[in-house]
Formats: structure tokens, sequence, C-alpha cells
């Protein structure tokens, strides 16, 4: 099997896993990119379901602490420890015979990590596909202009590198993509070609004002920042979860991209 076969089936696992079940291919990780603002985590029962340890960037634990705060939730181990392994920038780990390095790049939250595969990055929230321009920078914890160091870091891998998003809203109503190369986000990204730093910036922060929060936000940051653990149940059997009032200051809560 080619190499990247064997990478594209892995993510495919996530988008499918009767599929991934069907090929009877073991599960090496279950790599996180960031905590996630607006679904729940699968990372618990997709290591539930083979074994495969969890990772995540180090980070996380600022991300924990923003949101234990915010939920009130003393008793919170904001520590890291829900992972198996905590990601450090430039680390670098095997995915079968892959050379996987880990890139740090925040902005669109405090923790968010890329993962480079040979000559393929994962870029979850960072860069979209180039009509798409880039991710939202104003979460709790977020930074456009950590954003823009983040982006310059992934545009500076090799042009022909290719890149893999981790949303697509399908400009226009264009049929669905997910992946691009370094050279076409240089010469195409509409939010991020012919800007300097300063007009990203302001250009991100503009936009992000005109965004609604996920309307899941404060169900689902509670499950992720316990890597994707369900609250445990009460006393009556059942799990509940909490919603802090007014947590967010400011924001719209009408359906809107993350
Ligand atoms: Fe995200």
């Amino acid at each position: 099997m080619p190499r990247f076969q064997q990478v594209t089936l892995c993510i495919l696992y996530v988008r499918n896993a009767r599929l991934f079940h069907a090929l009877h291919l073991p599960a090496a990780w279950i790599l996180d990119t960031h905590p996630h603002a607006d679904h729940f985590s699968a990372a618990q029962y997709l290591k539930e379901k083979t074994g495969a340890p969890t990772a995540i960037g180090e980070q996380v634990v600022a991300v924990q602490r923003l949101w234990k705060d915010l939920y009130n939730w003393p008793e919170f181990a904001a520590d890291g420890s829900q992972w198996d392994k905590l990601f450090v920038h430039g680390e670098r780990f095997k995915l079968g015979a892959l050379d996987v390095c880990v890139m740090f790049s925040p902005g669109h939250t405090l923790a968010s990590i890329t993962y480079v595969v040979g000559d393929a990055a994962f870029v979850h929230d960072t860069l979209f596909m180039p009509d798409g321009g880039t991710a939202r920078a104003d979460f709790p914890g977020g930074s456009a202009k950590a954003l823009w160091a983040s982006i310059q870091a992934i545009l500076a891998l090799p042009d022909d590198t290719r890149l893999f998003t981790g949303h697509d809203y399908q400009p226009g109503g264009r049929e669905p993509r997910w992946e691009s190369t370094v050279a076409q986000q240089k010469q195409a990204n509409a939010h991020v070609v012919g800007l300097d730093e300063a007009a990203f910036v302001a250009s991100r922060e503009a936009r992000d004002k005109t965004l609604s929060m996920p309307k899941l936000i404060l169900h689902a940051l509670q499950v992720n920042i316990r890597g994707g653990r369900l609250p445990e149940p009460e006393s009556n059997g059942r799990r509940y979860l909490k919603v802090p009032l007014d947590a967010l200051a400011g924001a719209a809560w009408a359906e809107e991209p993350a």
C-alpha cells in the first residue's frame, strides 16, 4: 500500500468507522489538533474501540485552565492527564514507516498543533481552502496575531506540501474540498494574499466580529477539554452538561461557521 494511502485511511477512520473496521487496519494514534468548539471530540470513543493512545499539544493545559474558570469547575484536573501524550513543538514520532513532526500553530486556539507527515500537513483550523480563507481567531484564548504567525510557518513548508484542512464551508456552493498545497495557498488564499501582519489582523478581527458563536461551544468544550469524555453519570444514572450563562460576553448565538 502506498505510504500516504495509509495516512489517508487513518483520516477516513474518523469519517467512516465502519469502513476502517472493514479494512482491518490497526490504529496507531488518535491525534487531536486542538479542543474543538463545534462538536464533541471522538477521541475517547475511538480509544475505547481501538485501544490506540490519544495525543494533543501540550498547550491544551492552558485551554483547560481557561475553561475550568469559565465552568467554575474546581475539581477538574487542568494538567493534560486526559490524553496519553502531550506533544511539544518540534517533537517527532513515527506513524508506521512515516516520520511525523509536530508544529505548534496557535491562533484559532491557544493549543493548536499541525502534524507534518512526509509531504502532507494536517493544518486543522488555520488555513482553509484558498477560496475559504482562514479560521476564526476569536474564541477564548484565540489570537489573530498568533494565527498569522502560524500561517506563515505553514507557508514556509515546501511549495508542494499537501495541506489538509479542518473545515470547508463550500464558498459559492461549490463541492466540498479539503486538500490544497502551500503554493496554491500562497497564490490564492482569500484572507492572506497581499496582506501583511497588521492588515491580516485587522481584517480577521473585523470578520470575527460578524460571526456568531458555534451554538454548541459551551456543550462541546466541557467534553473536549476532558479528551472527549462525557460527564460522569449522577446518582440517577443520567449525565448532565453545565451551561454557564453569559460566559462569552457580547457573543451572538446564531448558527455560523466555526
Ligand atoms: Fe476548530
